[in-house]
């Protein structure tokens, strides 16, 4: 099944690169639809001056899969944003030129679309502006600026793809960066079984909807009710909020997070609330990668919460944790399987178009 899955999306990435260096007129060109569920709303900005195109966003497909952009030429986006693996790596902390681990874990590259503070701390604006950060980091592309944009400006079919694209041939960082972030919009992961469940097309197991019911119930334990209050963060079709907390991993944490960037005392150690799409293919888990398995992290809500003064109020910080028992961290582990898009992972508009066809 998998190597047959290969070969098919073998031949359709061969197609389309054939058709960009064979004839001009079959290229795909004009305005990219970007299709996703009306529950996920039309709350984001495109900018104005990187409108989402077909031949824009081929570009920054070819873009995010190329070596070249590093200052060794051996490490790309993909090096640490994989498909197989919702876009991430698989490590605590990443690796890129230097060999030196990054300070924290690579992050899931999904519905991106909608994400206005960027990184765990939330430091980057836009998916453009993003971009040149690894780009230039020295632990990760490690490339100074112009480096990359000359490095694929010595290339025979580069320059004519960013004419084409741009209108100019000169290759800039900038470009680069606004190719990029063309490909990155694009990454929008909706059909995951809870998809198919909110829309009616799935029948839940009963652990799965035990899951379900914990997920998205705040504890009572006057009124006797249970509950793992997931959803007060991680809820909603996206499965995420786009808010910073911190949720108890340190007494006092090394890593400032959010304050970092707005110097503010009740920041303190506050991360990104992240996507839970894919959860079950993005281990290890949390802004340093600290937990290796979707059963660590249970045992971490339910037992090991962390009292400090800036814990979210969500949070059971006196029990140091919800105290699940181990059918109710089942039931919630078959629940977050459950937002797993395999359609996401293998759909080959995402995959890296070098691998069958070397494009010069
Ligand atoms: C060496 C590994 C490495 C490489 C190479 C790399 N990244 Fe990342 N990426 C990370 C890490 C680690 C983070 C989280 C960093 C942080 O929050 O401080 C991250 C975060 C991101 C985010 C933020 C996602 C979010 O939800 O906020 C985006 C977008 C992203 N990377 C895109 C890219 C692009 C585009 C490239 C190529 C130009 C790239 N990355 C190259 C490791 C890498
Ligand atoms: C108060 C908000 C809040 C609540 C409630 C909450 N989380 Fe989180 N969750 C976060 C934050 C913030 C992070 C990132 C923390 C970090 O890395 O420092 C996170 C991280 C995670 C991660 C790791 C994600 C990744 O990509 O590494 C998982 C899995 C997770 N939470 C599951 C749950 C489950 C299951 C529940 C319910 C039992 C829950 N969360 C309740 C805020 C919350």
């Amino acid at each position: 099944m998998r190597s047959w899955m290969g070969y098919f999306i073998g031949a359709v990435v061969m197609a389309g690169v054939s058709a960009w260096t064979l004839a001009d007129d079959l290229m795909p060109t004009g305005p990219y639809l970007l299709r996703y569920p009306a529950s996920f709303g039309g709350r984001f900005t495109i900018p104005a001056d990187n409108p989402t195109t077909q031949e824009g966003v081929y570009l920054g497909r070819l873009l995010f899969y190329e070596p070249k952009l590093s200052s060794t030429r051996t490490i790309s986006c993909a090096s640490c944003h994989q498909q197989a693996r919702a876009f991430t790596d698989g490590l605590p902390l990443s690796v890129g030129v230097s060999g030196k681990r990054t300070q924290r874990n690579s992050m899931s590259l999904t519905n991106l679309l909608w994400v206005r503070q960027l990184f765990w701390d939330g430091r980057s604006a836009s998916l453009e502006e993003q971009a040149m950060v690894p780009l230039g980091h020295t632990d990760e592309m490690g490339s100074k600026p112009g480096q990359a944009a000359r490095a694929l400006q010595k290339t025979t079919h580069y320059p004519a793809l960013f004419k084409r694209v741009f209108g100019s041939a000169t290759i800039t960082d900038t470009l680069i960066g606004k190719a990029i972030a063309q490909f990155e919009r694009t990454l929008i992961s909706a059909n995951s079984p809870y998809d198919r469940y909110l829309q009616g097309h799935y029948q839940l197991s009963e652990s799965e909807q035990r899951g379900l019911n914990l997920f998205n119930t705040a504890p009572s334990p006057e009124r006797n009710v249970r509950g793992g209050n997931c959803a007060h963060c991680h809820g909603g079709p996206k499965l995420y909020q786009e808010v910073f907390h911190n949720n108890g991993l340190d007494q006092q944490p090394t890593d400032l997070g959010r304050q970092a960037i707005t110097k503010l005392a009740l920041d303190h150690g506050r991360f990104r609330v992240p996507t839970l799409r894919n959860i079950a293919l993005t281990a290890p888990y949390m802004h340093d990668g600290r937990l290796a398995t979707l059963e660590a992290v249970l045992d971490h809500y339910s037992e090991h919460i962390q009292t400090s003064p800036t814990l979210s109020h969500e949070l059971p910080g006196q029990t140091n944790g919800f105290q699940l028992t181990l059918v109710e961290k089942a039931d919630l582990v078959s629940f977050l399987r459950l937002l797993t898009d395999s359609t996401f992972i293998h759909d080959p508009q995402f995959a890296n178009p070098h691998r069958t066809v070397r494009t010069e």
